[in-house]
């Protein structure tokens, strides 16, 4: 099934829990730069007054960013129920139809989102739209041999990464790449079992590793900080 199926964004995402479960840190132990942490300083980076988070999930990121106004969007009322509950300012909304004025913010966050639009260029289009010029854009997602390690040995070909660096490039004047490698240490089967099991919509049932445990996967994001034309 291909990530922007309807049919498995809808399934997928009528509830947060496999989202919240899919954090590494609620089944196994992370450590390591964590591309979180490095979105948060790229977006403190350009001391916003406005951010917006695009795809805002269920909030944990969100309600982390410091700006006086922060808004969070997602397509899927259960997200953004979830990300309220947080406090965060959450509302239903598209990507490609935001619910706001031409450079209403000066920065827009979209964290592993990207993947799950139709046309991700007209949504690229609507993003650059709501950032004011010289607006910054950051957005965290997977390099090539992302996890790896559990990807090889469950049989699944999902360690390639996506690649924004060209589509970016065609809508912003600046692009930079900060790559971010961390670990994450499951101590038991058990605990891997839970976090895989949180995958069923995306890539159907996977059994974990009988050994070794505990088991390690390295974490191979990158964080894109891009600017529009001041
Ligand atoms: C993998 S989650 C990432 C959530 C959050 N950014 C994070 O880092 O935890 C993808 C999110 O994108 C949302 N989404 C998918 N397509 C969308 C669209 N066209 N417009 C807005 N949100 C969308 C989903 O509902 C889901 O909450």
């Amino acid at each position: 099934v291909s990530a922007s199926d309807p049919g498995m964004l809808v399934r997928e995402y009528a509830t947060s829990e496999r989202l919240e479960r899919r954090r590494h840190d609620v089944t196994g132990w992370l450590r390591g730069e964590e591309a979180w942490s490095e979105a948060l300083a790229a977006i403190a980076e350009a001391r916003p007054s406005r951010v917006l988070d695009a795809g805002c999930g269920d909030g944990r990121l969100t309600r982390e960013i410091a700006a006086p106004r922060v808004v969070g969007v997602d397509a899927a009322a259960a997200m953004v129920e979830r990300a309220r509950e947080r406090g965060v300012d959450a509302r239903l909304a598209r990507i490609e139809e935001l619910p706001f004025p031409d450079g209403a913010f000066d920065v827009v966050v979209c964290n592993w989102v990207l993947y799950h639009l139709p046309d991700v260029e007209a949504g690229v289009r609507e993003l650059v739209r709501v950032l004011r010029p010289g607006g910054r854009f950051v957005g965290v997602y997977n390099r090539n041999g992302h996890m790896e390690e559990l990807w090889t040995r469950v049989h699944a070909p999902y360690a390639d990464g996506d690649d924004y660096g060209d589509l970016l490039a065609r809508h912003f004047s600046r692009v930079e790449e900060r790559d971010t490698d961390a670990y994450t240490l499951w101590q038991t089967r058990a605990d891997l079992q839970e976090f895989l099991d949180a995958f069923v919509e995306l890539h159907g049932p996977l059994e974990a590793p009988g050994e070794p445990y505990p088991f390690t996967v390295t974490r191979r994001n990158r964080v894109y900080v891009a600017e529009t034309a001041a």
